[in-house]
């Protein structure tokens, strides 16, 4: 059965953090695949592409970067990739892969595109995508497929680019401006209607996302407000794009998000996947989902067994767990004072097994699961959560100070030896 682990980090085959943001997600002969920006814990430039894929949303495979840094041109030294999307192209066979493309300071933005002839290899960059022989100078994009395999390019501010036939460059503006001061496109379609996403423009900090209904990819497209409650900022995340997944009670969307954490973001950024509610009226995800399964809509409890009253802003300063089992659950609180906590678990022999950073920084506060690790051997371990004393802080391009106030690290409990 499916399980999806939302808001906290996902580890791969080698214990690795599943390292793919502003990403898709597309099923392949039977397996998902998940493409998203591969990024660093100190440094926004490009350093690739993952790709990643499963079977289950649990067990993670590291397929590799499908699309290295390039040695100059868009994706060159000092460039940002971010918002990668890829389809497959039903007339040609070859998989597209779209995405935005700028300097480190948000101000040469472009759309690129890339070329690849399998799934898991290594894309070919082609350069920019073109719009009546232009280079399409966007920044946030999102695609769509239609039922009838006609592709489309979602764009910042509402945009809609019909793609040509092999998916390789934009071919017509069906739709111009529908979400002024709109952030991170993503767009489905249920029960006959068209449904398209947007979040505002607060760089990487959480807010309210919201959405546009129609009956026709061209419009008209009619303003249907927030899809999560007022105040939730879409659960702590950014909307980048949904999929459909077939469970037991047929078909559902699924949103996909970002809960981002720079500087952190290789260790410390999640997703948060949900099912949307969508029909003929409207669509919403009506609650937070901590764990739950695709397949079923079944959530899995998430509670700690023993309880903690762990809080500190001291650089240095630990909170030691012995435990035995296979793996173990932490629990804990983000706010807007909350930092970055170190994570060490150190086997019987005192051999570190495991090590990452986990966020405690959240404009709205949030208590529950911080962090699930990988499977170990059973046995004697000890959990070691240090304060870094340090709480993720950025800044857009205009200057405005986003992220924490501060360097807390609050832990509430945690459960060894879990089947959650
Ligand atoms: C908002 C965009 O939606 C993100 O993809 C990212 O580019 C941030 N801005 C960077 O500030």
């Amino acid at each position: 059965m499916a399980k999806i682990y939302n808001g906290i980090p996902w580890f791969d085959q080698d214990g690795n953090t599943v390292n793919a943001h502003g990403a898709c997600i597309l099923k392949e002969k039977g397996r998902w695949y998940l493409f998203g920006e591969y990024k660093t814990d100190d440094e926004n430039k490009y350093i690739g592409f993952s790709c990643y894929s499963t079977l289950d949303f649990t067990n993670w495979k590291f397929e590799g970067l499908a699309l290295p840094p390039q040695k100059d041109d868009l994706l060159g030294p000092d460039r940002i990739g971010e918002r990668v999307k890829v389809l497959k192209c039903p007339k040609t066979g070859k998989f597209v892969m779209l995405m935005h493309t700028d300097d480190l300071k948000y101000c040469d933005p472009c759309i690129g595109l890339a070329v690849g002839d399998s799934i898991n290899g290594e894309f070919t960059f082609q350069g920019p995508l073109l719009y009546q022989g232009k280079p399409l100078k966007m920044w946030d994009i999102g695609t769509f497929v239609d039922d009838d395999g006609t592709a489309y390019l979602l764009t910042h501010e509402g945009n809609i680019y019909r793609l040509s036939k092999d998916y390789t460059q934009a071919v017509e503006l069906i739709a111009e401006n529908i979400a002024p001061g709109g952030e991170s496109p993503a767009c489905f379609k249920a029960k006959g209607k068209y449904f398209l996403l947007f979040s505002h423009k607060t760089s990487w900090e959480r807010n309210d996302n919201y959405y546009f209904m129609a009956d026709s990819l061209y419009g008209p497209w009619e303003y249907k407000g927030l899809f999560c409650p007022k105040g939730s900022l879409t659960y702590n995340s950014q909307c980048s794009f949904v999929f459909h997944y077939d469970g037991e009670k047929g078909r559902i969307p699924v949103y996909m998000g970002d809960r981002w954490s720079f500087p952190r973001q290789a260790s410390a950024a999640a997703l948060v996947l949900l099912p949307i509610e969508a029909g003929e009226s409207g669509m919403e995800i009506p609650q937070y989902l901590e764990i739950w399964s695709p397949d079923t809509l079944n959530t899995i409890p998430a509670k700690p067994e023993k309880l903690l009253s762990f809080r500190s802003n001291v650089e240095g300063e630990s909170c030691v767990i012995p435990f035995h089992g296979s793996r173990i659950a932490l629990f804990g609180r983000t706010f807007q004072e909350g930092g970055y906590a170190d994570i060490d678990i150190f086997n019987g022999e005192g051999k570190l097994v495991h090590k990452t950073a986990i966020d405690f920084y959240s404009l709205v506060p949030c208590e529950g699961l911080r962090y699930l690790s990988p499977m170990v051997p059973e046995g004697d371990y000890t959990l070691k959560v240090t304060v870094s004393g340090v709480g993720g802080v950025w800044y857009n391009k205009k200057g405005d100070r986003f992220g924490s106030k501060g360097c807390f690290v609050e832990l509430t409990g945690w459960k060894a030896d879990v089947n959650l």
